[in-house]
């Protein structure tokens, strides 16, 4: 049965990396913690005035060199991210534009940090039911605008000032999350194979709006005006998580669809040549493995790096292991993944 192939990756972090110390100069937080509990050693943050789109031009540039292709030959654009360019319109039409594609389909996906198991089932289903003959698949995040400081100087590190006390206590109380995140973007040019080998095998996703509050931006179009001074002084438009639960949806939640997946699909974890987990936190990724009875070595990570960059981890993950050699054609590739929503699964690729 001939189905989905990539055949061009590209991946784009903008500007210079911010260790854990840089952290700690505007929270009550340190390098030795952040690794520990979570194996990031640093992220990097979008400048004011770029949003995912603009971290999606490069990287989807890449992708179409590594392909061969121009934006002409490309016929519908799959944009995942949860910090968009604007409340509307959507990312997609704005990085269509950019690219120079001017009518093509665009279509935004707003699945969080599963957002690549969504993506390729949907490309996945255009391609198979002809709407779509090369599909550009993109995530992207720019968190730096949700990120609970003021002081980007003192972080820089240019201004010797400390911060407020009332700025540092509100970016401490929100240091669980703020931690781990960081903006990247990652773009995947699919097609339609014409030979009998590559595709997706199957799919285990779910959703459960339940559990909504454990992770979210509880902001938005329910409160009149959606944007107020009492809003913002409760820390409405931050991030609220709650690490713990969330860590132990994760380490039940995924090793269950994977192996719902292996059987649903006739697969043994062990023929599975790589677990291409979203990168959340390492410990969760090493408790996967663990209750699947699989090496960590087979689920590659990159989250010292880059941090959590929700929609873009597994694309960027995928292009950097594309260009390394890792992944090669022929090879069986599972993406895991749990997000806010929850969405959460796994997928199952012949590469
Ligand atoms: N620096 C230093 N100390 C911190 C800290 C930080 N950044 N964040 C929390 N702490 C402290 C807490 O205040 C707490 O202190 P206490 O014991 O004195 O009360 C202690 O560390 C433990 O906090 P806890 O929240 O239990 O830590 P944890 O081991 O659960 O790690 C997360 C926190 C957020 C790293 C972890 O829960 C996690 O990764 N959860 C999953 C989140 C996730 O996957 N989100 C994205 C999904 S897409």
């Amino acid at each position: 049965m001939s189905g989905l192939r990539i055949i061009g990756s590209g991946h784009h972090v903008p500007g210079r990396p911010y260790s854990n110390d840089d952290l700690a100069r505007v929270m009550d937080t340190n390098d030795a913690w952040i690794r520990q509990r979570t194996g990031i050693r640093q992220r990097h943050f979008a400048p004011a005035g770029q949003g995912p789109a603009d971290l999606a031009l490069p990287a989807a540039q890449r992708a179409l060199e590594a392909a061969g292709l121009g934006p002409s030959d490309i016929d519908y654009v799959l944009f995942s991210t949860m910090t968009p360019d604007h409340i509307f319109p959507g990312s997609a039409p704005l990085l269509a534009s950019r690219l120079g594609m001017r009518t093509v389909p665009a279509l935004d996906l707003r699945t969080q940090c599963a957002a690549m198991l969504y993506a390729f089932q949907v490309a996945d289903s255009l391609l198979t039911a002809g709407a779509a003959r090369r599909i550009l698949i993109v995530g992207a995040e720019a968190h730096a605008g949700v990120m609970p400081w003021r002081d980007w100087d003192i972080l820089e590190g240019t201004s010797d000032r400390r911060p407020s006390q009332e700025d540092w206590d509100r970016a401490t109380r929100h240091r669980g999350w703020a931690i781990i995140f960081g903006d990247g973007a990652g773009a995947l040019v699919v097609e339609r194979s014409q030979q009998p080998g590559p595709g997706v095998l199957g799919v285990d996703i779910q959703a459960d709006g339940r559990y909504a509050p454990l992770l979210c931006i509880p902001g938005g179009f329910r409160e009149h005006p959606y944007v107020s001074e009492s809003a913002l002084a409760s820390d409405a438009a931050l991030i609220h998580m709650d690490g713990r639960e969330v860590f132990k949806h994760a380490v039940t939640k995924l090793p269950k669809s994977i192996d719902a997946l292996c059987q649903r699909t006739g697969t043994r974890a062990d023929d599975i040549d790589w677990f291409i987990a979203h990168q959340a936190n390492q410990r969760i990724n090493e408790a996967v493995c663990h209750r699947l009875g699989v090496s960590i070595e087979r689920m590659p990570s990159n989250i010292d790096r880059f941090g959590n960059t929700s929609g873009a981890t597994i694309p960027i993950l995928m292009d950097e292991m594309l260009r390394d050699g890792r992944l090669k054609s022929g090879q069986l590739v599972c993406l895991v993944a749990l997000g806010a929503g929850f969405h959460w699964g796994s997928l199952l690729l012949r590469t």
